[in-house]
């Protein structure tokens, strides 16, 4: 999605924006720019593609002079990728420069009323509309120029603005699209994300919704829709510089395979006190888990993919039933949510437009909302009644991994507590399953040790066209997710089926040669599994079985096997996905992609 930085201090602006935009490259965009005010006027340069075009017409920005400036990546919604649509936008005199991320909904009925009244507009975007509209209000308080704006406009923005006539000072102002205020000795920063700011502080405040922030060189001060003052808490974050930066490796996506374990563990342990499970951030109490009639678990893309293991896991654990939905489809669906029930949603980024929408339409039905969320002070973080945060640090490449591990241990962790108030899981199972969740960390890290063999099994399909994977049970749900990191990196077509599906249709594609992927973990299916990859080895498959080390019949069949360490059946997820990510990146690094980066992709989708 879109980033936005913005400074005022002492130091040049124009390098500063130019970094900070670089580090906010993963959320995906097409074109960028920057502002700069000069002591004199509003300077503003764009390019189209990559922002390395923007470095060059600015000289890494030594051609621009200035200590205040805000500057954008765009990842286009209204209008095609182009200099003109790129941020920033400013009005006709260009005393008002605005960036933006996020989404005007009613800005044709506003652009039409400003053309009326003699505006005229230059691009095809949203934002424009905010930057001529701060011009109809402005009487010569910036601040009540950007209330006002802010009652007239429907949709999502996080706001950085600069006015001429105010120049020593940076605004900022959003509702439901991230934004942060820096602050350091040097001068003051705003930005989308934690990653563009993090080398100048780790002093940072979250703006919360319509709250207003007014920067210069060396106060920070906030206020609320009604332009009182108000006081915000500091944050210290941290991150270090190097868990945001590649730490080595070749990509994002394999550092992050390889930090799994300690994600987990991050995750884990301190949730556990004295051998028991303590998750005080559910805020419920024993009664209140007792009464739970229904869960629903709503998400997206992969966080939807831990929903679905969630579905297996829990019902299993506490037999509490479980009902799993896209957050796309459940905002539209007119849904009807049982008494009693508990509304759990699951984002890695805690921006997600869709389930930020699911979490409000729940919450406007009267649930209580859980979020499962990795990214601290998102936006479905502070909107969820209560949060379980998943410790996995930074997650840079868009294809989601660590996250991914560390929510379903989560699922896992909130299962098992359940279903031991519930009275399902008596003391020495409890401990035992608790034992098994612990070793989950080791046996990631023994799974990464098969490393060159994945590598190598990978490079000889890197020119697949076709790629199936199959399971039943929680097998089924993991295939979906290795399903979508392989189709997300590699663009390589693929599916994941129900293995006991197969027969209905999807089995009429299996032809000499193609690639299936059969995961087999469950031994109440070992059975039917082979019978499956029987089927379609008779078809001319080859078959890539992932099985635990007791599954024999599976082994003899598939051609290439990794065997998943013995673990509690519903935590197997855990392991089998960590082959599937390797094979997938491995796919990705053949074919030359760009892995982190993979093209239409977001790391946030903060659109609908
Ligand atoms: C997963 O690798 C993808 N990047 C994507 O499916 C992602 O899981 C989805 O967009 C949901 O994101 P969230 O967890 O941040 O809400």
């Amino acid at each position: 999605m879109c980033g936005i930085v913005g400074y005022v201090g002492e130091e040049q602006a124009a390098p500063i924006l130019l970094d900070g935009l670089q580090k906010l490259e993963y959320r995906g965009y097409d074109s960028a720019g920057i502002a700069v005010y000069d002591g004199t006027d509003i300077n503003v340069v764009k390019a189209k593609g990559k922002l390395s075009a923007l470095c060059d017409l600015t000289q890494d920005g030594e051609a621009m002079k200035g200590y205040v400036g805000i500057g954008h990546t765009r990842w286009a919604t209204h209008g095609e990728p182009s200099v003109t649509n790129a941020h920033p936008h400013y009005n006709q005199s260009k005393s008002i420069a605005v960036v933006h991320n996020g989404i005007i909904e009613n800005y044709q009925p506003l652009r039409d009323k400003l053309i009326r009244r003699g505006y005229e507009f230059h691009s095809e975007t949203d934002t424009e509309v905010i930057a001529h509209l701060l011009d109809y209000y402005y009487k010569g308080d910036p601040k009540e120029a950007i209330i006002k704006v802010m009652h007239r406009v429907v949709g999502s923005y996080a706001l950085g603005i600069m006015f001429k006539d105010h120049p020593g000072k940076v605004y900022a102002v959003r509702k439901d699209s991230p934004l942060i205020v820096g602050v350091s000795e040097h001068g003051n920063y705003i930005a989308s994300d934690v990653p563009a700011i993090l080398k100048y502080t780790r002093d940072v405040y979250y703006i919360d919704n319509q709250e207003l922030a007014e920067l210069s060189m060396h106060e920070v001060h906030f206020y609320n829709a009604d332009l009182e003052e108000i006081v915000k808490e500091l944050v210290t974050v941290e991150w270090d510089v190097e868990a945001a930066e590649k730490g080595g490796y070749e990509h994002f996506m394999l550092k992050e395979i390889y930090e799994q374990p300690k994600a987990v563990d991050n995750t884990i342990s301190p949730r556990i006190k004295d051998g028991k499970l303590v998750i005080d951030e559910l805020n419920m109490t024993e009664e209140e888990i007792r009464n739970i009639s229904r869960i629903y678990i709503i998400a997206c893309g992969s966080s939807y993919h831990v929903g679905m293991v969630g579905k297996y896991v829990i019902e299993k654990m506490t037999r509490i039933p479980v009902e799993v939905d896209l957050a796309s489809e459940f905002r539209y669906r007119d849904p009807v949510l049982e008494k009693n029930s508990m509304m759990i949603v699951i984002s890695q980024s805690g921006e997600t437009a869709d389930t930020l929408a699911a979490l409000r339409l729940a919450q406007k039905l009267g649930s209580k909302v859980l979020g499962i969320v990795n990214v601290v002070g998102s936006s479905i973080a502070r909107e969820a009644d209560n949060v379980m945060y998943t410790w996995a640090g930074p997650e840079i490449s868009v294809a989601t991994t660590k996250a991914y591990s560390t929510q379903l241990v989560s699922i896992y962790m909130l299962a098992t507590l359940f279903g031991q108030v519930r009275g399902l899981i008596d003391e020495q199972e409890y401990s035992k399953i608790l034992k098994e969740l612990c070793a989950l960390p080791e046996k990631i890290q023994e799974l990464l040790g098969d490393k060159e063999r994945i590598q190598w099994f990978a490079s000889k399909y890197a020119n697949a066209e076709h790629i199936f994977f199959i399971g039943r049970g929680v097998d089924y749900a993991s295939s979906m997710e290795g399903s979508l990191k392989l189709k997300e990196i590699s663009y390589i077509h693929s599916e994941a089926y129900a293995a006991g599906e197969l027969k209905h249709g999807t089995i009429s594609l299996i032809e000499d040669g193609t690639l299936t992927v059969a995961l087999s973990t469950q031994p109440d299916l070992y059975e039917k599994m082979i019978s499956n990859v029987v089927e379609v080895k008779s078809r001319g498959a080859y078959v890539f079985a992932l099985v635990s080390a007791d599954n024999q019949g599976m082994k003899e069949n598939a051609d290439f096997s990794v065997v998943i360490p013995k673990t509690y059946d519903c935590f197997v997820p855990s392991l089998s996905v960590i082959p599937l990510q390797l094979f997938a990146y491995y796919v990705s690094v053949a074919r030359g992609l760009d892995v982190d980066k993979p093209r239409n992709l977001a790391k946030s989708v903060t659109v609908e």
